[in-house]
């Protein structure tokens, strides 16, 4: 049987070349701090195409200044931060893979050092030290993090405007699809979520109220991309905290997600309280697994599948049309190529410049 891992998928009018893709994962290294791609970006991307991933998503992009996690994250507020953005798109493209950008604000986990770079790793930043001011949905701060202000309604609709800005210029950077950041307990996962969501208007309460925001964000962006275009969105599925946004939560917001035209909804988890999180290989498939079973819209599972076989795993038991192999990527820029070996995929893949490396593996 061929391998489903290896196999195309098509949404709307793309096709994707197989359903090994690579998530958005922050470099934190806009270094001029203006959200301009570097050289770094460009050789980042293009080895996870030319390493055969059917999409790379560009990392979490922020669509105003003041929803970068860290001053070193990518920006598309700026038509500067567009064009720097097309070599990338081009060489992802010259590579045979699709390329997409995650649209993200980062809400109350704004103005923090990144991982490295910047100092304060994970620490909110003062302002003397290039920090700013984070916006909420509720004047409730994540833990150990600077207070929050809750967005009033102008500030909601600033934010909805600056998501369509940023949706537009990720089309006119060549972009072949687009997510919604929902995730990780940023801006539009603090609206989903009870634990960081306490606004007593249209906006909060219960879960229409909640999802609001993200449905207003997709709604607003898909009216103005092109039809063909997929439009993806990002979840926590669950908090892994009682009280929080759970799975339960995240079935309707998915399906309402695939009323309101998002095609594939990727499943992550937490990142809006601290939790124990119960790490290992594959741990978010089930709740990619619950998704496929009680909704209409394709899903994608995240979380430590290193290995081809358990990717072919996830998929050939229905868990999720697509999986999506990220830190194993950052190891491995070829490991999709690594894939088709193992899975005794087709050749073609390889690029031709490499082909004689792998002379010996493809006899086997
Ligand atoms: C991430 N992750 C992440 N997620 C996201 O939605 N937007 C982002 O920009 C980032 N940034 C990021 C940076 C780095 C360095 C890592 C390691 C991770 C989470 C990432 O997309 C993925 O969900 C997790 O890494 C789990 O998948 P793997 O790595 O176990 O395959």
């Amino acid at each position: 049987m061929p391998s489903q891992l290896l196999s195309p998928i098509t949404l709307r009018d793309l096709t994707v070349r197989n359903r090994i893709w690579v998530p958005p994962m922050c470099q934190y290294s806009a270094t001029g701090r203006d959200g301009v791609v570097t050289p770094w970006h460009l050789m980042h991307y293009g080895s996870f195409a030319r390493g055969g991933a059917g999409a790379v998503i560009v990392e979490a992009t922020a669509v105003v200044p003041e929803g970068r996690i860290s001053p070193t994250d990518l920006g598309l507020w700026d038509d500067a931060q567009r064009d720097a953005l097309r070599p990338v798109v081009e060489l992802v493209h010259e590579q045979g893979a699709v390329a997409g950008i995650q649209l993200a604000h980062a809400g109350r986990k704004a103005s923090t050092g990144a991982e490295w770079g910047t100092g304060r790793p994970g620490q909110s930043l003062p302002e003397s030290e290039g920090g700013w001011t984070t916006l909420a949905p509720s004047a409730v701060p994540y833990e150990g993090l600077a207070d929050p202000v809750a967005l009033d309604e102008a500030g909601i609709d600033r934010v909805v405007d600056a998501f369509v800005a940023a949706a537009e210029r990720a089309v006119e950077a060549g972009f072949d699809l687009l997510e919604i950041h929902g995730a990780h307990g940023y801006l539009l996962h603090e609206f989903l979520s009870p634990l960081s969501n306490r606004r007593t208007d249209s906006y909060g309460g219960d879960l229409a109220g909640r999802a609001k925001l993200m449905l207003r964000v997709v709604d607003a962006v898909r009216a103005r991309i092109p039809e063909g275009m997929p439009l993806l969105a990002r979840l926590s599925g669950t908090e892994w905290t009682d009280g929080g946004f759970d799975l339960e939560e995240t079935t309707q917001v998915v399906t309402w997600l695939g009323e309101h035209g998002v095609d594939m909804v990727d499943v992550s988890s937490g990142g809006n309280v601290p939790a124990t999180i119960p790490v290992g290989p594959g741990y978010q498939a089930p709740l990619a697994a619950h998704l496929s079973a009680h909704t209409d819209v394709p899903i994608s599972a995240v979380g430590m599948i290193d290995e081809p076989f358990q990717a072919e795993h996830v998929l050939v038991t229905g868990q999720a049309e697509v999986v999506r192999v990220g830190r194993a990527f950052l190891r491995d820029p070829a490991w999709a190529l690594h894939a088709v070996i193992a899975l005794h995929g087709d050749a073609e893949i390889i690029p031709p410049q490499y082909r004689r490396a792998y002379r010996q593996q493809l006899r086997q």
